[in-house]
């Protein structure tokens, strides 16, 4: 921390870290900054993106379960930002959400990040300041937590899907943030679609070669409907955590905003031929990536894998549990007809006029408002979400993981990020083990910024 960001978190309130010896580290640094890309076809140039050292998206950050991740991040945009490590347990002081847990990084300042990594998995970084621009221009990369003991597989390839917004005759981003319609509707919706910043996206394999796919969805509001095509893939983690036995993928599955999946695929597909993840979109499918298969197939099929080794988790004890609900409602054809807004009662066109749309439990959400719960440190809560609105909604909870309830109330997959469907109530229930303000908030990033937003205090 320099002086500038000192004074600023003082100010704040926030305490401070109890340790000087801060100042002298020596970090590996991560610069925000604008950069021009090679983002669309070679016919069209270059496009600008804000980016971190320079790429979007950002450079991939990989440590070991248990160690450290250190960075300093430099603010080189005009604008502030901050970074947010998604999905992490992480030390309430280093979560990185502007104006809650950190004064936002101003240009030309710069912010020391320093925080264990506990779990191993897939997990990814951001910017936590006006997100649904920041991350939109390119502010995202993955942040990988390898296993003490190396999963065997041929190939780790991390695959981080986005969606972008491109103004065809510019081939710029389009700079439409904030517009009406993506905050009362799905949210910012892209139209070119690309794989770690390319739309054609290709890798040579061998036959039967086994593959770790680790798929993250870094666009503002697209749900990837996925499917494999000449790959036999198993689902052996979401949102980080593996799975108890993998999952065989049979049809299609689902990858909502700030969601991940880690695979095991076996390349099936002849040689000369390509094994693809693909995208289905209405009636068309599209390639995500393909992975052409060379040379001559000399390798056998090998078993089905093995669960990858569980990380640490308490489990909820269900009876014995706080119940808290979260209803969500606004939006476009919502019905809503007004909220609560900065203490007031306020109609819908006044929401409106304000750029909000959307309530949680009557309230424009904002994340310094009062906590939707105070949870001591070591209770289960069970959270039931109900999405009144006309739109799905991705739910991410800073800080914990949860589980997701299945039908009859027992426990099911275990993630950060749950997507509701319009008109679902969906369950989900954690340990509060981890202190702080946490943020709960829906993840297309414009609905976020124009009232789903909301806070859990574990105490
Ligand atoms: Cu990935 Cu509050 O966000
Ligand atoms: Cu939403």
């Amino acid at each position: 921390m320099n002086r500038r960001t000192l004074l600023q978190a003082t100010a704040a309130g926030l305490a401070l870290p109890p340790f000087t010896v801060w100042a002298d580290t020596k970090n590996p640094t991560l610069t925000a900054a604008t950069s021009e890309i090679q983002l669309l076809p070679e016919k069209y140039g270059m496009t600008q993106v804000w980016a971190f050292d320079g790429i979007a998206p950002g450079p991939e950050i990989r440590v070991k379960q248990g160690q450290s991740v250190r960075r300093r991040v430099i603010n080189n945009l005009s604008v502030p930002t901050s970074v947010h490590w998604h999905g992490i347990r992480i030390d309430n002081r280093m979560d990185g959400v502007a104006g809650l847990t950190q004064a936002a990084i101003e240009p030309g300042d710069q912010f020391d990040y320093d925080f264990v990594a506990p779990d191993a998995g897939t997990y990814w970084y951001h910017s936590h300041s006006r997100s649904f621009e920041q991350v939109a221009r390119g502010l995202h990369g993955a942040l990988i937590v390898d296993e003490a003991e190396p999963v065997d597989v041929d190939r780790d390839e991390v695959l981080v899907l986005d969606d972008w917004l491109i103004d065809p005759d510019t081939a710029q981003i389009a700079a439409s943030f904030g517009a009406m319609h993506d905050l009362s509707h799905a949210g910012r919706l892209g139209n070119y679609v690309t794989t770690n910043g390319k739309y054609n996206l290709a890798k040579s394999v061998g036959r039967n070669d086994r593959l770790r796919l680790r798929l993250i969805n870094a666009s503002n509001a697209r749900i990837f409907q996925l499917a494999l095509d000449g790959l036999e893939g198993w689902i052996v983690a979401l949102d980080g955590m593996p799975l108890s036995q993998p999952l065989p993928v049979q049809d299609t599955f689902v990858l909502a905003p700030a969601q991940r999946i880690d695979l095991i695929v076996d390349v099936t597909a002849d040689v000369g031929s390509a094994g693809h993840v693909v995208q289905l979109d209405r009636n068309e499918s599209f390639s995500q990536v393909a992975f052409e298969v060379m040379g001559k197939s000399t390798r056998a099929r090998r078993p089905a894998p093995l669960p990858l080794p569980p990380n640490l988790e308490a489990k909820p004890d269900l009876s014995d549990a706080r119940d808290v609900t979260l209803t969500m409602e606004g939006g476009a054809m919502g019905g809503m007809r007004g909220a609560m807004m900065g203490g007031q009662m306020s109609s819908m066109r006044d929401l409106m006029r304000s750029g909000n749309f959307w309530a949680f439990n009557g309230n424009v959400g904002s994340m310094d408002g009062e906590p939707l719960a105070v949870v001591p440190r070591g209770e289960t809560f069970r959270l039931k979400i109900r999405n009144d609105t006309a739109f799905p909604h991705a739910m991410h909870l800073h800080g914990m993981h949860f589980h997701e309830l299945d039908q009859n109330g027992q426990l099911a997959a275990f993630r950060d990020t749950t997507l509701v469907a319009r008109g679902e109530t969906k369950e989900i229930a954690a340990v509060a083990d981890n202190p702080g303000k946490w943020l709960l908030h829906c993840h297309m990033l414009s609905h976020a910024a124009s009232g789903m937003m909301a806070r859990i205090d574990v105490i």
